[in-house]
């Protein structure tokens, strides 16, 4: 999930290079840097941050060049620190790479060549790929057998790109199983890891295949495999997509987009500040706490009411913003913690603004910087999931899922709740989700989109869920309301009996959120409800972990996911369910990003 652009032209090609990696942002936004030619020297610039900001500090366009190559980077190996950051360099700074993917044996590279004497400066797989040229050019004194025979050392996944100073007006690129391709321009010849990275200035592409290297000149391109050492001849493929589309990244839709972004937004969501954390944890600690939000993020609210009882022993509860002064149960020595993608929503400043004027500690957590409401709580905590735009909430109510349960195993931590080791499990889990969510969102997402076709017409949903799966429900099923205009409610599996279950027969449909089976107790609860529903030949979609379960019969569809620990189970349907509402929307053909009657923030009573 990295980005990848380089340009070799007749021009200067500096702020084509800005604007690929700059469209290629959606992929990794962690840091980003750039290496360019001039005349045989290597300018590299590189830091911690997002393009835009890090083209701005570092003036990197005051730097002209007619070669270059960029990366935005979504950290893998090693962490967020400018020595991370791509491009690396090779020992005598004669050659300057970047890369995709992940280098399966980097650890035997490296340290063959600690023990030729080679100091790494980065923790990076990718720092071995410099150094291996430098190496081999002086075995072999030509670039290109070099760059082959690189290769072919490398074993794992790779889109990687390099210039050197022996040859400054060549770019050699080549490709394993991580996306890369070429843009043809007349005057300036592109590569990139997807077309965002020129399509601003041509439309004509060719498609690197797995295991192809490119040489890469102003005025040409040479394909050749780099097994059989045979040339390939490429067609050109015209890219049919608008400039609009390429904002998204060549999503169709910002919410696709940004639902597709939140195993980075999780990274960012672990990585907020400490300390911020744990003066929101000091205020807790010792007073009653009411968790504050509206739409989506009193869903996020009641969500973390369950993470604080389970985890930490305490009640807090969840009240959304607009009935908050009809109920006003603050004092001073309460504290009030508002969840805010915006900071700017009415309703939530009204909360906010009376829980002050009643003396209560505020504290925030937001994700647009500057906001009102980060302004004026005592304590925030910035969630850092980058911009959100489309109307519908995704990304960033996934983030602050995550920050409320690190809150909450703080919190548990601090007042003993929780041991040392139980902490650092729930991290671990934590920590594991953006793999997971990654691997789901690229396995089952066809699968998902067919089963949304297929019921796109029923009117009616119900959600139904247990325990914490139930705030999952509510959410699940807004998202439904508000992208496809359908009919869904959510409620509790143990409220079916208690009046609701008298409307169903065979055309009341009904998604379930089972919990994994480990979850004995609430597993069987929630199957009694299914159970409940069968029985009167209700539908019953349910989205499970449970592969091999004996109950699978009970479901009329059923969505499984991969077993993964109960702390994290929920959040893994939510994102489940966020792509089945927008493939429904999809089907339904829907006005995606700008839902009807809704806006982004809400700013007026
Ligand atoms: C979410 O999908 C909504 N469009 C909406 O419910 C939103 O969550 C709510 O208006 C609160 O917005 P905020 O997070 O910006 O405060």
């Amino acid at each position: 999930m990295c980005g990848i652009s380089g340009a070799v032209g007749h021009k200067d090609i500096s702020q084509d290079l800005f604007e690929g990696i700059r469209n290629l942002e959606y992929r990794g936004y962690d840091s980003c840097g750039v290496a360019l030619m001039n005349s045989t020297k290597l300018i590299v610039r590189k830091n911690i941050g997002g393009v835009e900001e890090f083209y701005q500090k570092e003036n990197v366009l005051r730097h002209k060049s007619h070669l270059g190559i960029a990366h935005t980077r979504w950290a893998t190996h090693g962490k967020v620190t400018r020595e991370n950051t791509h491009p690396m360099l090779s020992t005598d700074k004669a050659f300057a790479v970047v890369h995709n993917g992940i280098i399966s044996n980097y650890r035997e590279l490296r340290s063959k060549l600690q023990k030729d004497g080679v100091k790494f400066v980065s923790e990076t797989d990718t720092e071995v790929v410099p150094h291996l040229m430098q190496k081999l050019f002086k075995q072999t004194g030509n670039v290109e057998k070099a760059f082959v025979k690189m290769l072919g050392m490398l074993e794992g996944t790779y889109a990687v790109v390099l210039i050197t100073k022996y040859h400054p007006d060549v770019i050699f690129c080549a490709r394993k199983e991580s996306p890369l391709m070429l843009g043809i321009g007349d005057e300036v010849k592109y590569v990139g890891s997807d077309f965002n990275a020129f399509i601003e200035h041509t439309k004509n592409a060719v498609i690197i295949e797995d295991e192809e290297y490119v040489v890469l000149t102003r005025d040409s391109y040479t394909v050749k495999n780099f097994i059989t050492g045979e040339e390939i001849q490429k067609p050109i493929t015209k890219i049919e997509w608008d400039s609009e589309t390429s904002k998204k990244g060549g999503y169709p839709h910002y919410m696709l987009k940004e639902i597709y972004e939140q195993p980075q937004t999780i990274l960012n969501a672990l990585e907020v500040d400490e300390k911020a954390l744990d003066d929101v944890v000091d205020y807790m600690k010792d007073r009653p706490t009411y968790l504050v939000g509206v739409g989506t993020t009193f869903y996020v609210a009641k969500y973390a009411k369950y993470i604080f009882s389970r985890l930490a022993g305490r009640f807090f509860p969840s009240i959304s913003s607009d009935e908050f002064v009809a109920l006003s149960p603050v004092d001073r020595n309460s504290l009030v913690l508002a969840i805010s993608q915006s900071g700017e929503t009415y309703d939530t400043l009204t909360a906010l603004k009376h829980a002050k004027a009643k003396g209560a500690k505020t504290a925030a957590i937001v994700n647009v910087i500057g906001s009102t409401l980060s302004r004026m709580v005592d304590r925030v905590i910035l969630q850092g999931s980058g911009p959100e735009i489309c109307v519908i909430s995704t990304k960033a109510a996934l983030a602050q899922m995550v920050i409320l349960t690190n809150l909450a195993m703080r919190l548990a931590l601090k007042t003993r709740k929780m041991t040392k080791k139980e902490y650092n499990e729930g991290i671990r889990a934590l920590k594991e989700m953006p793999e997971i969510i990654g691997n789901v969102l690229n396995e089952r997402s066809g699968f998902i989109h067919r089963i949304a076709n297929n019921y796109k017409n029923i009117k009616h949903w119900l959600y139904l869920g247990r325990g914490i799966y139930y705030p999952v429900a509510l959410e699940s099923a807004l998202k439904m309301k508000e992208v496809a205009y359908v009919h869904a409610e959510g409620m509790p599996g143990g409220f079916l009996k208690h009046g609701t279950l008298a409307m169903i027969d065979k055309d009341i449909y009904s998604v379930v959120f089972m919990p994994p089976p480990c979850e004995k107790e609430l597993y069987q609860s929630t199957l009694s409800s299914v159970a409940e529903i069968r029985a009167r030949s209700g539908f019953v979609l349910g989205i499970h972990f449970d592969e091999r379960g004996k109950n699978r019969d009970l479901f009329s569809e059923e969505l499984i996911l991969p077993a993964v620990p109960p702390l994290v189970a929920p959040l893994l349907q939510l994102v489940l369910a966020q792509l089945f509402a927008y493939f429904t929307a999809t089907s339904l053909k829907r006005n995606v990003d700008k839902p009807r009657s809704l806006a982004k923030s809400v700013t007026v009573g």
